[in-house]
C-alpha cells in the first residue's frame, strides 16, 4: 500500500513538473501592423508560440514607442517567462530594458535591434542584414541599367522607411554606400514613406509633381514601392518601364507586381522568425548559450527577386518571381 502511495506521488510530481516547464508565458511586443512583411511576421511568431502550447501575451504598439514602453511594464508586471522585442526605433530604450533585465526576464530581440544592444543583457537577436539589403537594392539597379545600355546620368529617389527605425537607418547607409559605386545615379529625392503603402504613394505622388524626372526608385520596403506605383500610374506613366522601381521584403505582392512588369526587383528580408524564437528559447531552457552577434534568418532564402532580366546581371544570386511566386505565403 506504502509503495502504491509513494509511486501516485511520484508520479504526480513528475506531471506537475512537465506541465510547469510546457506552461512557459512568452511575450511579444510588436510595433504594430504597417506592411505585409509585418503582418506575416506577427502571424508566424503568434503561430509558432501556440503550436509549442505555450501561452502567448502579445501587444500591437501601433507605430508608438510609448505603448511598446508600457506594454514591456506591463510584460514585467505580469511575470512572463521570456519577451520578445522589436522597437519601431533605434533609440529610447535602455531604461525600461534595464527594467526587464532587473527583473531577470530573458530578452529576446527580433528583426530590428535597439541601438542600447551593446549595454542591456539579451538571450539571442534575430535581425535583417539590413545595411545589406540596402546596398543590394541599388547594386541590382546599377547592374541592371549597365546590362541594359543605360549608361547616362540618371535620376534616382529612395523613399526610406519609418525616420529613425533600424531597416529605415541601415537601409540608407547601404543605398548610400552602393550608390557610391555608381556615379551616373544622381540622387534627386529622399524621403520617409514610413513603411506604409499609402504614405508611399503620397510620397510619389509630391516627387512626381516637385521633380522633372524620376529614372529610379528604391522603395526600402515593397509596401511603399506599390503605393508608388499606385501614383506612378495615376500620373500618366508606365511603372518597371518609365520609372525603374526596387523594392524590400519579398512579399508576394510585390512578385505578383514584378511578374505583371509593374516593378523590377525586390531584396529578400524573411519576417519568418517564429522557428527560430522556438528553437532559441527551447535551447535557452536548455541551459545553452547564444553569443551576442546577430542572427539574419533570410540567409540562405533569396537574395534578390526580379523580372525576367534578372537572372545573372547582377552580383548577388537572383532568382525570377515568375518561378518562385507560388512557393511566397505572406
Ligand atoms: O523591420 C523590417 C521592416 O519593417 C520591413 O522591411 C518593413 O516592411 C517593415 O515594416
Amino acid at each position: 500500500m506504502k509503495k502504491v502511495l509513494v509511486l501516485v506521488l511520484s508520479l504526480v510530481l513528475v506531471l506537475g513538473l512537465a506541465a510547469n516547464a510546457s506552461a512557459l508565458t512568452v511575450a511579444f511586443s510588436q510595433i504594430g501592423q504597417e506592411s505585409d512583411w509585418r503582418t506575416a511576421n506577427t502571424d508566424n511568431v503568434k503561430a509558432a508560440i501556440e503550436e509549442a502550447g505555450w501561452e502567448l501575451v502579445y501587444s500591437d504598439g501601433q507605430q508608438k514607442q510609448e505603448n511598446q514602453i508600457a506594454a514591456l511594464r506591463s510584460f514585467i508586471t505580469q511575470g512572463v517567462d521570456y519577451i520578445l522585442f522589436t522597437g519601431v526605433v533605434n533609440t529610447g530604450w535602455e531604461e525600461v530594458l534595464t527594467e526587464v533585465n532587473d527583473a531577470d526576464i530573458p530578452l529576446l530581440l527580433l528583426d530590428r535591434i535597439p541601438d542600447c544592444a551593446d549595454v542591456i543583457d539579451y538571450k539571442v537577436a534575430f535581425g535583417g542584414d539590413f545595411v545589406e539589403e540596402g546596398y543590394r537594392m541599388v547594386k541590382w539597379a546599377g547592374e541592371y541599367l549597365k546590362s541594359i545600355g543605360r549608361d547616362e546620368e540618371v535620376n534616382v529617389v529612395i523613399m526610406e522607411g519609418t525616420t529613425g527605425a533600424s531597416a529605415q537607418v541601415d537601409r540608407t547607409t547601404g543605398n548610400l554606400k552602393a550608390l557610391e559605386e555608381y556615379p551616373n545615379m544622381k540622387l534627386v529625392g529622399q524621403q520617409s514613406g514610413n513603411f506604409t503603402r499609402a504614405e508611399g504613394q503620397a510620397v510619389m505622388e509630391s516627387w512626381l509633381k516637385s521633380i522633372d524626372k524620376i529614372d529610379v526608385l528604391f522603395a526600402q520596403n515593397d509596401d511603399m514601392a506599390l503605393g508608388a506605383i499606385d501614383a506612378i500610374k495615376a500620373a500618366g506613366l508606365v511603372p518597371g518601364q518609365d520609372i525603374i522601381i526596387v523594392g524590400c521584403d519579398s512579399v508576394k505582392a510585390a512578385f505578383e507586381a514584378i511578374v505583371a512588369g509593374d516593378m523590377n526587383a525586390t531584396i529578400e528580408c524573411t519576417p519568418l522568425y517564429g522557428p527560430f524564437v522556438i528553437d532559441a528559447i527551447n535551447k535557452l531552457e536548455a541551459g545553452e548559450e547564444f553569443d551576442k552577434t546577430v542572427i539574419h534568418p533570410e540567409e540562405g532564402v533569396y537574395d534578390c527577386v526580379g523580372g525576367i532580366e534578372c537572372g545573372g546581371s547582377v552580383a548577388v544570386t537572383s532568382v525570377k518571381a515568375a518561378d518562385v511566386i507560388d512557393q511566397r505565403q505572406y
